[in-house]
């Protein structure tokens, strides 16, 4: 599955309707320093910002900021009219609470759906935009004409910005859904009843072919830099023999995720101005 082709078309259709305002959305990006791979996601997370026509800007933290400063910087946001989007990159340092911080962030500015308000929304189906990785994902399966109802879908990873919250999306898309996570037992004989396995969890090559069921679509959300080169949590080469899809990484999932945040950026922006919106 070519994450990256499904990722400019999505960006083309932001360009275009971004064309036809006089204002262009603002997207704020807060980064708290002392993450390598954060800066490289911000920087990608700009250039798409340039390719579709927003402004960004992006505030970034000292790796020891404290988790009032980080909170008051994120008032500021909350406050600045200019700014119809603000995203937290994740993760932060050990000593700041993600979900603390998160939940400053005004719900109508809330671009990755991560405040309690806005998951609360995902949760009863009455959400117009998800997180962008799970939107990413959702899209994807469209795109290329996978059947999502009636069909037996297992997560592995149970985190809120990934597992948790595609695990919704697919359910409210009529999937039976199984979410699985390190405690659980006999892993491979659940995922390998999956016609659509989705892996999020940060462990280089993990899943291999033995995990998986002949023809199933396995999407592979996983960012692993080894040595400089990235690898999913799927064991590509052994799996792509069995699976009737399979996301590469990097191309896949990735590009998703930041052509869904161009959307739901330009989806707040839209909503501020009092415009209806729909992203599925
Ligand atoms: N492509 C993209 O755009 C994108 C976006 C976001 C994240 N990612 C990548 O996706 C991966 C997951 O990210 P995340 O933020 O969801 O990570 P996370 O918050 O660290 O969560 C990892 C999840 O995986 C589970 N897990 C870990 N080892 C496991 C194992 N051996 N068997 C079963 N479950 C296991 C954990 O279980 P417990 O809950 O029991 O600890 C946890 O639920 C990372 O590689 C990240 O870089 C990619």
């Amino acid at each position: 599955m070519n994450g990256k082709l499904v990722a400019d078309e999505i960006k083309s259709r932001v360009r275009s309707e971004v064309e036809k305002h006089s204002k262009k959305p603002l997207l704020a990006c807060v980064v708290v320093d002392g993450n390598k791979a954060s800066d490289i996601y911000v920087a990608s997370k700009q250039r798409a910002c340039e390719e579709c026509g927003l402004r960004s800007k992006v505030l970034r933290l000292s790796e020891d900021v404290t988790e009032v400063d980080l909170e008051n910087e994120l008032n500021l946001l909350n406050a600045d009219d200019e700014v119809s989007a603000i995203l937290l990159q994740l993760p932060l340092p050990s000593h700041l609470n993600s979900a603390h911080a998160l939940n400053v962030i005004n719900p109508e500015k809330d671009v990755d759906c991560l405040t309690d308000k806005n998951l609360g929304k995902l949760l009863a189906g009455t959400a117009s935009f998800a997180p962008c990785t799970a939107t990413g994902i959702i899209k994807l399966l469209l795109h290329y004409g996978v059947k999502i109802e009636g069909k037996r879908a297992v997560v592995v990873g149970r985190s809120l910005l990934v597992g948790k919250s595609v695990a919704c999306l697919l359910e409210q898309r009529n999937a039976t859904v199984t979410l699985c996570h390190s405690h659980t037992k006999n892993l491979k004989d659940i995922t390998s009843q999956a016609d659509i396995l989705v892996v999020a969890i940060g462990r280089a090559k993990f899943v291999t072919a033995e995990f998986v069921k002949e023809g199933a679509v396995v999407i592979d959300v996983g960012i692993n830099r080894i040595d400089g080169k990235l690898f999913g949590d799927v064991d590509f080469d052994s799996v792509k023999e069995k699976a009737s899809y399979l996301t590469p990484v990097p191309g896949g999932v990735g590009p998703l995720t930041v052509a869904c945040l161009m959307e739901n950026t330009l989806t707040l922006a839209k909503r501020q101005l009092g415009k209806t919106v729909d992203n599925f």
